[in-house]
């Protein structure tokens, strides 16, 4: 049975009003979107470091140009995540706290390993797609400070997605050997792209409560199949073929019909124990505590300031 605040604050969703930093929320809400935001900020911090590994590697000055400014975007879009994440009453501390102890989450997706130069392609073109579809939708969330965060965060993120898709491009239309280069990235990329959307509805632990607050828009499926119905079509430009023998169009649904990933593997790797869990988490741990000098200097200065003023 609900409270009157309660009532009132479902009322306000229910109007599509946006839920502003001062205002009266649950508990539960408060708390699911302090990790959604502070996960959402974990992911594009991590995902910095499969394509960090080919700034140094890109295969031409332009390339290496376009890739600094897209891992330079994703360290904006943690901080625009994370400062969302503080009005909710959480630091960025305690956040990074649990990251590198385990306990809270980034993105599945960056526990896999970027082998080759295609697969910056394929990260940006796929990756980057299915990060698009997901937060397109997130625009309409109902927290203020999130939905902000999210319209910043779209004008930004689809050159993200040209840039890969164009990569592709080149090695797709390329030599046999780059063709093979960007088929095989595709094959590696497919299945964990698809991942990103979170497991089926029906093992949606958070679903039913995030759409009826309106912090989750689409379900995980839908916006799943739309990547799929909207990826395929881009794949046949390619030339390049999807791993999945299942996929076909499906007239009367108006849509793909195509092979769920395998949700094992996606447990697996969400518990931890992916291809790149470990050298991700030792990566953050490192940053963390190579930076403590920084972060000392920087309070040790602000305090000596403050104690000035007020002296
Ligand atoms: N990777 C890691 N964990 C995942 C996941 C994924 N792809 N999908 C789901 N999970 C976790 C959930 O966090 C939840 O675990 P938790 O309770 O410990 O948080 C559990 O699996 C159950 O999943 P649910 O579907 O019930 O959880 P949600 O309702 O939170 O839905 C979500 C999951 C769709 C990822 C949702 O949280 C969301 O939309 N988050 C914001 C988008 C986001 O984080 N995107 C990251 C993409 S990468 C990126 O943005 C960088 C880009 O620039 C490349």
């Amino acid at each position: 049975e609900m409270s009157d605040e309660e009532r009132n604050f479902q009322d306000r969703i229910d109007r599509d009003e946006k839920i502003e930093p001062k205002d009266w929320m649950p508990d539960d809400y408060r708390a699911t979107l302090i990790r959604q935001i502070g996960q959402h900020a974990h992911s594009e911090i991590v995902g910095q470091l499969p394509e960090g590994n080919w700034i140094t590697r890109a295969p031409t000055l332009e390339r290496k140009a376009i890739l600094l400014a897209k891992v330079q975007d994703e360290a904006g879009h943690g901080l625009y995540l994370y400062c969302a994440a503080e009005t909710l009453g959480v630091t960025r501390d305690e956040l990074t706290e649990e990251l590198l102890s385990g306990r809270m989450k980034y993105s599945s997706i960056f526990n896999y390993p970027t082998l080759n130069w295609a697969d910056i392609g394929a990260v940006g073109w796929l990756v980057d797609g299915a990060a698009i579809m997901n937060q397109v939708p997130l625009q309409r969330t109902s927290y203020g400070p999130y939905s902000r965060a999210m319209i910043r965060i779209c004008k930004e993120e689809s050159f993200h997605q040209r840039q890969g898709y164009d990569i592709m491009m080149k090695m797709a239309q390329g030599t046999d050997a780059q063709r093979k280069m960007a088929q095989n990235a595709l094959n590696r990329f497919w299945y964990p792209s698809l991942m990103m959307f979170g497991p089926s509805d029906k093992d949606s632990v958070h679903s039913a409560q995030s759409l009826a607050w309106k912090i989750k828009i689409d379900t995980n499926d839908e916006l799943r199949q739309k990547f799929v119905d909207q990826t395929v079509p881009q794949a046949k430009y390619l030339g390049l073929t999807i791993p999945d023998e299942h996929l076909k169009w499906n007239e009367e649904r108006g849509a793909h019909d195509f092979s769920e990933p395998d949700w094992s593997e996606f447990f697996n790797v969400i518990k931890g124990k992916g291809p790149c869990n470990i050298d991700r988490m030792k990566d953050r741990v490192a940053a963390w505590e190579d930076g403590a000098w920084v972060r000392d200097g920087l309070l040790a200065h602000a305090r000596k300031k403050s104690a000035a003023r007020t002296a």
